[in-house]
């Protein structure tokens, strides 16, 4: 029988690690970002790694797709994400907007298109937020607001997965050195009277972390969390950080 994750986001970074780590898991993984030439590259390395693909433009229709093509949806893991870091004073109503439609609304939307086929599966689901969420910060609020609402959007969806066998649970991670770091990277410099050179090698440490994360270690915990070892965790919120919440 057929295993299928859907993963978005999956065309560079965290979202690409995962879509490839998820190859060795399951036997079809559907990629869906706007990018198609890095959804390309992706679906190539994920062939190697053993499984069947199916790339999807991000305004299609995911759900309808995949059940097409393979008939059943064991997981789906929400990892697309640009919300604007703008300082909160600075940001424009638009500029909220943009970042809640995709990161927020449009893991709510595609988590609720999924279900039925999620449930129909007893699947899993990820929704990705960040430490931010835990340490809002004014330069970056937008960042930490939205991803403070994720963990709440996934323990609401979680409540309704005890009764329709659906996990749902979401990951922290800390500084993955990503397209994503590397422009919060060039915010961060100046704010900090640095080069984007010396953000980057100083970031870590100002952090109190020995270094950045890798987006294939983060895909090891997301993994984990569609496996059949993590069945019995739902509605639980993990960091994976190096060590950067200091607190407990
Ligand atoms: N890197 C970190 O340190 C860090 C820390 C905490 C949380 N996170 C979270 O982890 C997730 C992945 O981050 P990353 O660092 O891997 O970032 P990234 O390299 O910038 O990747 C972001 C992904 O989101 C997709 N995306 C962006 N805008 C989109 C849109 N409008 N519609 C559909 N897809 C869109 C991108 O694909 P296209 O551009 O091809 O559409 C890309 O695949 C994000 O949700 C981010 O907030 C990252």
């Amino acid at each position: 029988m057929k295993s299928v994750a859907i993963v978005t986001g999956a065309s560079q970074g965290i979202g690409k690690a995962t879509a490839v780590r998820l190859a060795h898991d399951f036997s079809a993984v559907v990629l869906v970002a706007r990018s198609r030439a890095n959804l390309e590259g992706t679906a190539e390395a994920v062939k190697r790694a053993g499984s069947e693909t199916l790339v999807i433009d991000a305004d299609q229709k995911i759900v309808d797709q995949t059940l097409t093509a393979f008939g059943r949806i064991d997981a789906l893991l929400n990892i697309a994400g640009a919300v604007p870091q703008i300082d909160l004073f600075e940001m424009t109503d638009a500029q909220w907007e943009g970042g809640l439609a995709l990161k927020l609304h449009g893991a709510r939307r595609l988590t609720i298109a999924a279900w039925p086929a999620l449930k129909a599966a007893k699947g899993a689901v990820v929704l990705m937020s960040g430490n931010s969420a835990l340490v809002p910060k004014a330069p970056y609020a937008a960042v930490g607001t939205i991803n403070a609402a994720i963990i709440a959007l996934a323990k609401a969806f979680s409540g309704r997965g005890i009764s329709d066998g659906v996990q749902v649970n979401t990951v922290l991670p800390g500084p993955v050195m990503t397209e994503r770091r590397r422009s919060y990277l060039k915010h961060w410099a100046p704010l900090h009277n640095m080069t984007v050179e010396e953000a980057t090698a100083n970031f870590p440490k100002e952090a109190g972390i020995a270094r950045y994360g890798e987006p294939e270690e983060i895909a090891e915990l997301m993994a984990f969390l569609v496996s059949p070892g993590a069945r019995w965790m739902t509605g639980s919120a993990l960091r994976m950080d190096g060590g950067e919440v200091k607190s407990i």
